[in-house]
């Protein structure tokens, strides 16, 4: 990341051989969550959309670890993520994932009926904001993954939502490094929403540079 300091913008964000070296080091994903994907490059328009291995299993741990009875994704896509949060859930969990395509939703469904985590899982399918207006609980866990124009009006409304302790973990934060150089109204609403998490005294938060950049904030207060 040397050129960010000499206002240029990166060719990339992580050395394409330690990107590399990190996915081989990384304990693979389940069986079903692979052909997953295979399955979304053939058949599925924009693939690269899927958040992969090392974001998957970083959901995947953190779930775990934090065993959410109630979590929430915003941006499902064909499942990949909302399958590798479910694995830490306990069996009575539930996780709610927010989506606008029709044909994703079809799609992410006949691998949930197939995973053992599969049950855990409600999709509605709609605009996230309208979703969230209509839910009314206290959320674990929540991981946001779609729509850059709204992040910081989703983080607000699920930062109220979610409980002392919570995570909310944000895909996307270094906007393919446009954050260190903003250009654009999405790329600013980036930037604000990291320098607030960043000020905040209510959260902790730790900003990984995973893939294109990972937030993860847990709520203090
Ligand atoms: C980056 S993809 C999600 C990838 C997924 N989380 C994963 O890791 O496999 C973003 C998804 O959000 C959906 N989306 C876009 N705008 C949305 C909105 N306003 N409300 C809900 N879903 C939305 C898109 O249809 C797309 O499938």
């Amino acid at each position: 990341m040397s050129e960010g300091t000499c206002n240029t913008m990166p060719d990339y964000l992580v050395h394409e051989a330690i990107e590399d070296y990190a996915f081989l080091s990384t304990g693979a994903e389940p069986e079903l969550l692979q052909e997953l994907i295979d399955a979304t490059n053939e058949n599925m328009g924009w693939p690269q959309k899927l958040s992969g291995r090392l974001v998957g299993r970083t959901l995947s741990m953190l779930s775990h670890l934090v065993q959410p009875k109630n979590a929430l994704e915003i941006g499902m896509f064909t499942g990949y993520s909302a399958l590798s949060i479910a694995e830490g859930m306990p069996d009575d969990g539930k996780l709610i994932c927010c989506e606008t395509n029709p044909r994703a939703i079809d799609f992410a469904k006949t691998f949930y009926d197939r995973s053992p985590h599969g049950h855990k899982i409600e999709v509605i399918f709609g605009r996230a904001m309208d979703t969230l207006d209509q839910l009314d609980m206290e959320l674990d866990f929540t991981f946001i993954d779609a729509d850059k124009r709204n992040y910081l009006n989703y983080y607000e409304r699920v930062l109220e939502m979610t409980r002392p302790g919570g995570l909310i973990v944000l895909d996307n934060v270094l906007w393919s490094g446009k954050v260190i150089q903003p250009e654009s109204e999405i790329d600013d609403v980036l930037v604000e929403l990291n320098q607030r998490i960043a000020a905040d005294s209510n959260v902790e938060n730790v900003f990984l540079t995973v893939r294109d950049g990972v937030n993860v904030v847990r709520k203090v207060r």
